[in-house]
């Protein structure tokens, strides 16, 4: 599979070129489950893929990819009646079971649920698996679409939990199938309404030199902090684009507060600030202490999973930003880079941060980067143009001074 990046949009970009080529060379389910009476009563059309991430015997991790479904059958799938709900049931693979179902409510249908089951003890597609027997991972989905409107999602939906990632994409799904006619009114996900203007664009042409980038958007600002038994003991604030170079692709992501999850810890020497969401294993930052009165960021530490389901993992613990005096803050409102790695930095955005000395779960007063840098400028600036002024002053004077003896001589 090949990536390249060319929509404006950061992240998203890599994610919609990588999936439209996907869909060219992978392979689409399609089923269509007749009623008794050989008209169509659910109808389904999609992608998928799946990476399972597992532990082996000797406590390493390994993923697999899933995305062979030449030999899926879709025995179990039904239409539904009284007593039952529609379903979609596909076996693949060796021992792969899927299986997705639908409820209905007055004006809506919804896809209920989502399971995914496999055989952890085929040691051919899982070798050295820790683990013995049929695992399943169930995600409520609660998806609600009206009656006889079919739903579509071309873009790429990720499900993930317990070390599976589910990737769907070119969905088109459409249960309680009136009059055995499947509906031409489409039911858009909320992505393909953002992007439709952007697929078609994407099709087989090479991407044109001309493509402008859009100003890339800055990402949204998330407050951390940590708590011990005394109560609030680290504080951050701060905006983050991560910027990571995989097989000479660059993605650039930004970091939503409201999907990120946090913890740390507080010690007198160091603290740890750990983030982690759906595509961020970890994300850690490690505050030191140093001559024993500053503090500085010392540490970080990652572990991301990409889209083709693979580990991208990076440390370094010999860094030196963020430095500031014990008992006060670290601020730095303009944007900054943490340089982790040549394959890994951080861009930061209105950042606040204090690792150590927390009191009351506040701030205390800040020493900010502008300090460090362009502001020192501004009494250089006005101390050169006063000393200008001066010296404009002096010299009037003494020419005034001179014109002044020289007139009287000339009497
Ligand atoms: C589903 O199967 C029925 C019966 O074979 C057929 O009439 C109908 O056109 C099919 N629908 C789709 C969307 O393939
Ligand atoms: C699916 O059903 C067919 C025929 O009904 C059967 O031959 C096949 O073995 C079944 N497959 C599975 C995985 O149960
Ligand atoms: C649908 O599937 C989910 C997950 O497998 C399950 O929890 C749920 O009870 C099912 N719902 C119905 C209505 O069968
Ligand atoms: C799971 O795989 C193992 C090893 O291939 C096999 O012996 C076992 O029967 C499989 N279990 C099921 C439920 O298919
Ligand atoms: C898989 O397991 C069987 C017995 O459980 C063993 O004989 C075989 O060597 C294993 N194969 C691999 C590839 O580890
Ligand atoms: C299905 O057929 C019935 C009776 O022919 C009709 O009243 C109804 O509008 C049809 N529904 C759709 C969605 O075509
Ligand atoms: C909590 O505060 C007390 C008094 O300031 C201090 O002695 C103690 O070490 C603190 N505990 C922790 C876990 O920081
Ligand atoms: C930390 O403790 C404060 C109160 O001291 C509380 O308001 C806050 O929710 C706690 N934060 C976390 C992350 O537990
Ligand atoms: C991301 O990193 C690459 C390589 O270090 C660099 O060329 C690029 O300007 C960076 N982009 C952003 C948005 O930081
Ligand atoms: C995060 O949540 C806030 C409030 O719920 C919302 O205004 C904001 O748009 C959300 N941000 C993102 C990136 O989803
Ligand atoms: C963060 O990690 C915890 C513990 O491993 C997990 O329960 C949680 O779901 C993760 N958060 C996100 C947003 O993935
Ligand atoms: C899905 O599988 C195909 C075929 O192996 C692969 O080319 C593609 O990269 C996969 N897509 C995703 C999103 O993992």
């Amino acid at each position: 599979m090949v990536c390249f990046r060319l929509s404006p949009v950061p992240g998203s970009g890599l994610v919609l070129l990588c999936l439209v080529l996907g869909a060219v060379s992978s392979y689409a389910l399609e089923l269509n489950v007749t009623d008794s009476e050989k008209a169509t009563c659910l109808y389904a059309k999609w992608q998928m893929n799946f990476t399972i991430h597992y532990e082996t015997t000797s406590k390493t991790f390994k993923t697999v990819t899933i995305s062979d479904f030449s030999t899926a059958t879709y025995n179990g799938s039904i239409c539904g009646d009284e007593q039952n709900n529609p379903k979609i049931v596909v076996q693949f693979g060796s021992g792969f079971s899927w299986t997705v179902n639908f409820t209905k409510e007055e004006s809506t249908y919804s896809i209920d649920g989502i399971s995914f089951s496999y055989n952890i003890s085929d040691n051919t597609t899982f070798p050295d698996a820790k683990d013995k027997g049929i695992l399943t991972v169930r995600d409520a989905v609660g998806f609600r679409i009206p009656l006889n409107n079919i739903f579509r999602c071309n873009s790429l939906s990720t499900l993930e939990k317990n070390g599976v990632v589910q990737y769907y994409w070119d969905v088109h799904v459409q249960a309680f199938v009136q009059n055995g006619t499947v509906s031409t009114k489409e039911f858009l996900c909320e992505k393909d309404k953002t992007v439709t203007t952007v697929v078609p664009f994407v099709p087989t042409t090479a991407p044109s030199p001309t493509v402008t980038p859009a100003p890339r958007e800055k990402p949204e600002v998330g407050s951390y902090s940590v708590n011990n038994s005394n109560g609030t003991c680290l504080l951050a604030t701060m905006g983050l684009q991560l910027n990571l170079t995989h097989d000479k692709v660059v993605s650039v992501i930004n970091i939503n507060p409201n999907t990120t999850d946090f913890t740390g810890s507080c010690q007198p020497q160091t603290a740890l600030l750990r983030l982690n969401g759906s595509n961020i294993k970890y994300l850690d930052f490690v505050f030191a202490v140093k001559n024993e009165n500053r503090f500085y960021l010392k540490e970080v530490n990652v572990s991301m999973y990409l889209v083709n389901g693979s580990a991208f993992s990076i440390a370094n613990n010999n860094l030196s930003y963020w430095d500031a005096p014990l008992g006060s803050s670290y601020m730095c409102n303009k944007e900054q880079t943490v340089s982790v790695s040549g394959a890994f930095q951080i861009n930061t955005f209105e950042l606040r941060v204090q690792p150590f000395n927390v009191m009351e779960g506040k701030y205390s007063t800040a020493q900010d980067c502008s300090a460090d840098d362009d502001n020192f400028l501004v009494p250089i600036a006005v101390g050169a143009a006063l000393a200008g002024v001066l010296i404009l002053v002096l010299l009037a004077y003494f020419i005034g001074l001179k014109r002044h003896h020289a007139g009287y001589e000339q009497f």
